[in-house]
């Protein structure tokens, strides 16, 4: 879809932050011991924010009827009945600045006003996106030095949410403190830091989305820079590898995630695929990696951004991403992320605490298919737990019982997704 092989390769080169490279260690999770509560903004975020960005299906190419036709899309398809709610322009929606230093929308967005009364006609709201550089990741206009005179823009055109990529920022800071890595970060969260001061000072909430791919632990910081989330990684790409790596590197950052401030693996990918050549057919990501993508994410309390073709979706895509049992596990009131409790060779199990006492238990075939003769055997002696456990398997709908050291068997790259109400 966005990318082939070659394509990938020079967006690596544009974005050198971009590449995911292995999977963490698996390691066992300790218990989560919670931080204390840090000081978050603005009331919004208590639960992750749903909705949906341009950038992962149209990347440079996104006009205001896209994002027209996104915004109608997530009323007909019974998107915002499952709680979507933000409709996301991406980078390459900049103009250039009149002499006043007013930022202006280029012609693939004559009227940003007008596109943000269009969306909020629909009960949605509209996010944009920005960089704390001179130019953003695609070399268009930025912030740098405009913060205060940006943010009043966006709160007059009625924007609900901010995606603040770090990018051509790293030229400033390579220029101002060259060799100097700590000032460096000390720069960066100045930067945000910036920002955050300048969309509180419109006085309107906009949702504060951290994009700095985890530099410098940014969990540790995000929530004193008035972030609702914080990407975690690099950027996502549409195939298992990737998706598979970013879930991996989310173990460990549970505690740092909470009601109003969030880790971001990243806009989902779910219905999109890639090519790997020009002449080769996009590969879509299997059903299972749709399943298992979505599920995880939920697990992990992120944000739901979807980022496919909504107007050409499939019943099934649409199916997966309209799930209120796995909705419901993101949402938790509670803001509880999983954690990763242990991996058997090709077998991860993840659990989530929910609210009322409840449990969620995701179990994952990263690996080939699995069937009778080598089914997994689930413990739930490694979880702490006692079966029989009554539980509802998400993706079927129907009435489980888990037991210990039942045998699973899971397609490749699949997932069982069991809601436990009263886990012992
Ligand atoms: C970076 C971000 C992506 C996207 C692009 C836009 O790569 O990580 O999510 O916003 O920039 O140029």
């Amino acid at each position: 879809m966005r990318f082939s092989a070659p394509l990938a390769l020079a967006f690596l080169a544009l974005y050198p932050f971009a590449a995911i490279s292995q999977a963490a260690p698996k390691v066992p999770q300790k218990p989560v011991q919670k931080p204390a509560p840090p000081q978050v903004a603005q009331g919004v975020a208590q639960t992750p924010p749903m909705g949906w960005n341009s950038w992962n299906f149209f990347g440079h190419n996104v006009t205001d009827k896209d994002i027209r036709n996104a915004a109608d899309q997530m009323v007909a398809t019974g998107m915002k009945d499952a709680g979507y709610v933000y409709v996301n322009i991406d980078d390459t929606w900049e103009g250039d600045r009149d002499a006043s230093g007013v930022l202006h929308s280029n012609s693939k967005f004559p009227d940003m006003k007008a596109l943000a009364d269009y969306v909020h006609s629909k009960g949605l709201k509209l996010g944009i996106y920005s960089s704390p550089g001179a130019l953003t990741c695609a070399h268009f206009a930025a912030s740098l030095d405009h913060e205060v005179q940006d943010a009043q823009l966006y709160a007059s055109w009625g924007i609900d949410y901010l995606k603040y990529d770090l990018c051509g920022y790293r030229l400033v800071m390579n220029a101002q403190a060259p060799n100097d890595k700590a000032a460096q970060m000390r720069m960066m969260v100045a930067a945000y830091d910036k920002m955050d001061k300048a969309l509180k000072a419109t006085g309107r909430p906009i949702f504060y989305s951290l994009c700095q791919y985890g530099w410098d632990a940014v969990w540790e910081w995000g929530p004193s820079v008035g972030a609702n989330s914080w990407r975690t990684t690099g950027d996502i790409g549409p195939n298992w590898q990737s998706i598979y790596s970013i879930l991996n590197s989310q173990a460990g950052l549970a505690k740092y995630a909470g009601p109003g401030h969030w880790n971001d693996p990243d806009m989902l990918e779910v219905g999109n695929g890639q090519s790997s050549g020009p002449n080769n057919p996009i590969r879509y990501l299997t059903s299972a990696e749709n399943r298992t993508h979505f599920a995880m994410w939920a697990m992990l309390a992120a944000p739901l951004l979807a980022g496919n073709d909504l107007p050409n979706m499939t019943p099934e895509v649409r199916a997966i991403l309209t799930n209120r049992d796995v909705i419901a596990i993101d949402q938790d009131r509670l803001g509880h992320q999983a954690t990763r409790d242990y991996s058997d060779g090709e077998l991860d199990v993840w659990t989530r605490h929910l609210s009322g006492g409840a449990m969620a238990i995701a179990v994952i075939n990263a690996g080939s298919d699995r069937y009778s003769s080598h089914p997994f055997h689930l413990s739930l002696a490694k979880l702490g737990l006692h079966g029989p456990l009554k539980g509802k398997d998400l993706w079927t709908g129907k009435d489980i019982a888990l037991t210990d050291n039942m045998p699973i068997e899971l397609a490749s790259h699949d997932i069982l997704l069991v809601r436990i109400a009263a886990p012992k």
